[in-house]
């Protein structure tokens, strides 16, 4: 492991190293190896017990929260969340960014997830110019970026290609709503950190993947296609990953999205003309773009996806706090 790779906000996608991804990404395998016995569950718990966590989600979230929640609980961190800024001061006229100060007074470590773009990064920027700066995640950041997804989904497709050479040199077709959904603009960006990578989105032309994520792709070099039938590359990816229509930015936005998503969904009968050895993978909530009888497909992988999510950023907290080299020595010692 090397131990220049240190990080201390988590914010973008296009801050993470592929040597920091691949850290990352061992870490967190020896996580679950120390976490499959009681005493590796109290190792672990016993790791950052001084430290204090809040989860600041004031948009709405399941996985990302529960499994950054679980995260804090195995490596014994405290938690307190504000999730309806009805319920803070916010209410009372103050600033989100005074807000989020405020917790930078009571917590060591800052989780968020926000409706603006770039909001995080701004935190990170004020609270490092103050005298209590804590780390800052970025749970979710608007329409723009969600670089814990990322790093879920690039730990998923490295053990998915661990007997096939790794993700250098694969297909990874994205599919859906690319204009608004977040995930794949911050894994977008992480893929181009792999040799040889090509990249297919395929999504109706309303909600084609956005110009500066193609512009970025163009300044790296990195192969890509933009097309609107899905059926075409279906037999060529060697991972299809899947995301719903996100109109809830429809009020936001003032647009309407009156699509028939059915040409972007995948049906049972879509599985005949997938590689044998391909992955289907989805950052979920689903609707109807995955038929749920393609769950029981071993190539369908969200639910472990989903489930990596919750190591990886065991493994990233891990990373903030220094705690990598303890993690290393207690598997050398005890695995
Ligand atoms: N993938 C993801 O971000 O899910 P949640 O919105 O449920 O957190």
């Amino acid at each position: 492991m090397d131990s220049s790779n240190r990080i201390y906000h988590c914010l973008t996608a296009q801050q993470l190293s592929l040597n920091l991804l691949q850290d990352i990404c061992e870490l967190a395998d020896k996580i679950r190896k120390i976490a499959k016995t009681k005493e590796g569950m109290e190792y672990l718990a016993s790791l950052l017990n001084h430290k204090r966590a809040m989860l600041y989600f004031v948009q709405p979230s399941t996985r990302t929260f529960l499994s950054f929640y679980s995260a804090c609980q195995i490596l014994g961190i405290k938690c307190a969340e504000v999730r309806d800024p009805k319920t803070s001061s916010e209410v009372k006229g103050e600033s989100e960014e005074d807000t989020v100060r405020t917790f930078s007074s009571y917590f060591d470590l800052i989780i968020m997830r926000h409706s603006k773009a770039n909001f995080a990064e701004k935190i990170a920027a004020l609270l490092n110019s103050t005298n209590r700066p804590v780390p800052v995640i970025n749970a979710g950041s608007g329409k723009d970026q969600h670089p814990t997804q990322a790093l879920l989904d690039i730990y998923t497709l490295r053990r998915s290609f661990q007997e096939r050479g790794g993700i250098d040199n694969k297909k990874v077709v994205f599919v859906g709503d690319l204009l608004r959904g977040r995930t794949i603009r911050s894994l977008a960006y992480l893929l181009t950190k792999y040799e040889n990578v090509k990249q297919y989105f395929v999504a109706p032309p309303e909600f084609q993947i956005g110009s500066d994520i193609v512009a970025y792709l163009d300044e790296v070099g990195t192969d890509y296609e933009i097309l609107e039938d899905f059926k075409k590359v279906l037999s060529e990816a060697d991972a299809i990953y899947m995301t719903r229509l996100q109109d809830e930015w429809d009020a936001v936005d003032g647009t309407k999205a009156e699509i028939d998503f059915k040409r972007f969904s995948l049906t049972g009968d879509d599985l005949a003309l997938l590689k044998p050895d391909a992955v289907i993978l989805h950052p979920l909530p689903r609707r109807d773009e995955i038929a749920v009888e393609v769950d029981t497909d071993p190539r369908a992988l969200y639910w472990q996806q989903m489930r990596n999510g919750m190591w990886v950023r065991v493994a990233l907290i891990c990373m903030i706090f220094s705690k990598e080299q303890s993690i290393i020595d207690y598997c050398s010692n005890n695995i």
